[in-house]
């Protein structure tokens, strides 16, 4: 059988790290993609050197050519500059609108036919760039962020309650910024509510801390932001798609009416297989819910307008 072909754009931290965390995990061959000469060349050959003692047999290639890129089934785009202390993700709006529309012209001359999965910031805008640009169809084009923020909200509650953290069920919809919507009626541990084990005032805790997930790690970084956790994100988005798992998953999609919403990426649950976003779960919302859901949709209308596109 044919192994999945898999371009990573942008062989930076997320970039790297995911295209090792997806060799080990044995999802497909991988290309990394990068304009700096020698960067994807070297961390590919590292990687591959990483294959006979990880037991997986994957060609693991580092190019700075789209032609290398050909026929991929799925492209993920991490290309584009990260935060520093004291920007927001919408400060790398005008940055990252060129570099994405530059790799989603890329993407549409060599893989016409793959799945995208975004990763650059501002996340929900930069899927419209890719979707707008490539010209692909609403369900290749996916946008990665609401798994790594209900995997900070999952492992909040682990680590809080001393319970393994495959025990803990949580969701964040909505776009990834500072309005993301951690849905705590939703969380549960193993079936039965948060509500159970902690107060409103540890959840709304809690729930503070989703939000600011992201920069509390860049203002310990300082020269960056995250990557081990969102690699392992997109490889949890990769998987579904490569053995068509057909997993519910909150990813940025395109909305055409659900959730009242229309002509905007945002973070909602998706069901990913093979033929990419096959389907958005609507669940239902109560009247605050839908009102923070709707602030979300203009924030992320707002910045699709500053793309220019
Ligand atoms: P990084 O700076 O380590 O890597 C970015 C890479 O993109 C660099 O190697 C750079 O040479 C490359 N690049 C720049 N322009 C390019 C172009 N035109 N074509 C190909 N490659 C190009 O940054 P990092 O930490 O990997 O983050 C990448 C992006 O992902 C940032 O915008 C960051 O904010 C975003 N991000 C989003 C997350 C999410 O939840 N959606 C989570 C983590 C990061
Ligand atoms: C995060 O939430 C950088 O957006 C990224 O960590």
């Amino acid at each position: 059988m044919r192994r999945a072909k898999i371009s990573i754009i942008g062989a930076g931290n997320v970039g790297a790290t995911t295209a090792h965390i997806a060799a080990i995990k044995g999802l497909g061959d991988i290309t990394l993609l990068d304009i700096s000469e020698g960067i994807p060349q070297g961390k590919a050959l590292d990687i591959s050197q990483a294959m006979p003692l990880e037991g997986v047999d994957a060609v693991i290639k580092g190019t700075n050519k789209y032609s290398d890129t050909a026929g991929s089934d799925i492209c993920v785009i991490t290309a584009g500059i990260p935060r520093k202390p004291g920007m927001s993700r919408d400060d790398l709006l005008k940055t990252n609108t060129e570099i994405v529309s530059q790799v989603s012209k890329g993407i549409r001359e060599y893989s016409p036919d793959s799945i995208i999965i975004v990763v650059s910031n501002p996340l929900d805008a930069m899927v419209y760039v890719a979707h707008k640009v490539t010209g692909f169809s609403k369900e290749r084009v996916i946008g990665m962020a609401g798994i790594l923020d209900s995997a900070r909200f999952r492992h909040l509650i682990a680590s809080d309650l001393n319970v393994s953290e495959e025990s803990v069920s949580a969701l964040v919809l909505g776009g990834h910024g500072d309005q993301m919507m951690p849905m705590a009626r939703l969380a549960n541990v193993a079936g039965i509510p948060i509500s159970h084990f902690m107060d409103n005032k540890k959840i709304e805790k809690i729930i503070e801390s989703v939000r600011n997930g992201g920069i509390e790690i860049v203002n310990l970084l300082k020269t960056g932001s995250a990557y081990y956790a969102p690699a392992s994100s997109v490889c949890e988005m990769i998987e579904s798609i490569v053995k068509d798992k057909k997993k519910i998953l909150p990813c940025a999609a395109y909305l055409d009416g659900e959730y009242g919403t229309k002509g905007v990426f945002m973070g909602v649950p998706v069901k990913l297989g093979s033929k990419g976003a096959e389907e958005i779960i609507e669940i239902a919302l109560d009247e605050n819910e839908m009102e923070l859901f709707q602030t979300n949709a203009k924030n992320v209308k707002e910045l699709m307008v500053k793309t220019g596109l």
